[in-house]
């Protein structure tokens, strides 16, 4: 019951398959174009993509730093959850997608666009990420998706169809990789990366150093956490899009952070992925570190199976839920009192805690010492483990 939009608000990269896609919607609906281009930490200058959006047909460019909101409100959240997909994909992509959703329903509101556009494919999880945001923040608002159906069946036809339509599209053959890149990690699949039986070659790697080129002594490096984030490093505050920069160019000069996996997507199919997060592997490390020294037993415990929740729910796409929300409530109150600094030892591409501190710590010198200052009952352990085990003692 899609009535045909008027206004369309894209989702740019100024990648091929954006830049043509203004085109194609243009003429499929005699619509206008507006695009939106998000600086998440990317590390390119996303300005010259205002004058190529223009040339390319759209009506006018949303370009918006949002590395700071980007920070505060998804990736710190995942940290403070320990959220790990499948044991190594630290969700750089994934948590990027909600934010992205959000912002591309207040420009259609603010432009009263009736329709938003993305250039994901029909088998990837971006697609569903983008939708179930955009959904679930602004049913009204239709959703398009061109690249699900539309008739180019490579890149060679739709570098045809940027020349006959005059679009401006870099002459030099694009990378062999499909690549996303935000603050939080880089996420690179498609090319000789698909064979799982095949070592990633090395220039599938952008910013993680190969361990054959990293320093031959380690480096120290100490992170402050204050409330289960962090907030500085050796001694220094910093702004936390500062923070997480700094760490990725010393990880990366360290070989810390690159992920080789085969995935579960949400569309059913396993793919075959790169990843370089030497930042946040670090800031994952450091907070699990100092949470240990905090948490008691069993909130401990229990925090691993939500985040083990936590982390399918922002791979899943759904962020703005119910769950995500109530998740958050329990892993907020653990992190109260998760303040305190971790020191990092650095080194061929390895990250090992060299020590830890908090005004918070549960952990009793002289209740673990097995030297003269112990001071735990150890006669009291005699009935503990008797009534501990009685339930085996007398089992047939
Ligand atoms: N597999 C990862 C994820 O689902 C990375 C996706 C990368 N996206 C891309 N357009 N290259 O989050």
């Amino acid at each position: 019951m899609s009535i045909k939009p008027k206004k369309i608000v894209l989702a740019y990269s100024g990648g091929l398959d954006t830049s043509v896609m203004i085109q194609w919607l243009k003429e499929q609906y005699d619509a206008e174009i507006i695009a939106f281009a998000a600086d998440l930490g990317q590390g390119e200058d996303i300005e010259p993509l205002r004058q190529k959006a223009l040339a390319t047909g759209a009506s006018k460019i949303y370009i918006e730093d949002i590395k700071e909101e980007f920070v505060q409100e998804y990736i710190f959240p995942a940290l403070k959850a320990d959220a790990v997909y499948e044991k190594k994909y630290l969700l750089a992509t994934a948590l990027s997608r909600p934010l992205i959703a959000k912002k591309l329903v207040e420009i259609a509101r603010l432009e009263s666009a009736d329709a938003v556009a993305h250039g994901c494919t029909g088998k990837g999880n971006d697609q569903v990420r983008f939708e179930v945001g955009i959904s679930t923040l602004a049913p009204e608002i239709q959703i398009l998706a061109p690249a699900r159906g539309w008739e180019f069946k490579s890149r060679e036809e739709e570098m045809e169809y940027a020349q006959r339509h005059n679009i401006p599209v870099s002459a030099k053959k694009g990378s062999l990789y499909s690549i996303d890149k935000n603050l939080w990690g880089i996420s690179v699949e498609c090319g000789v990366i698909e064979d799982p039986a095949i070592e990633p070659p090395d220039d599938s790697f952008q910013i993680v150093s190969p361990i054959n080129n990293t320093p031959d002594t380690p480096e120290y490096v100490e992170i402050g956490f204050e409330a289960g984030v962090p907030v500085g490093m050796n001694g220094e505050q910093m702004n936390p899009v500062e923070l997480i920069m700094r760490l990725n160019t010393l990880g990366g000069k360290h070989g810390v952070g690159r992920v080789d996996m085969v995935e579960n997507r949400v569309v059913g199919i396993k793919s075959r992925e790169v990843y370089e997060a030497p930042g946040a592997y670090i800031l994952h490390e450091a907070h699990w570190a100092l949470q240990a020294l905090i948490l008691d037993r069993e909130c401990s415990h229990f925090k691993e199976m939500v985040a083990l929740r936590y982390a399918e729910l922002i791979y899943y796409g759904l962020w703005f839920t119910p769950l995500k929300r109530a998740l958050d409530a329990f892993v907020e109150t653990t992190q109260t009192n998760v303040t305190g600094t971790v020191r990092l030892r650095l080194y061929k591409g390895t990250v090992s805690i060299a020590g830890r501190t908090s005004p918070f710590s549960l952990y009793s010198y002289k209740m673990a010492t097995y030297d003269v200052a112990d001071a735990f009952d150890h006669k009291a352990a005699e009935g503990f483990v008797k009534i501990w085990g009685l339930p085996y003692k007398y089992m047939p």
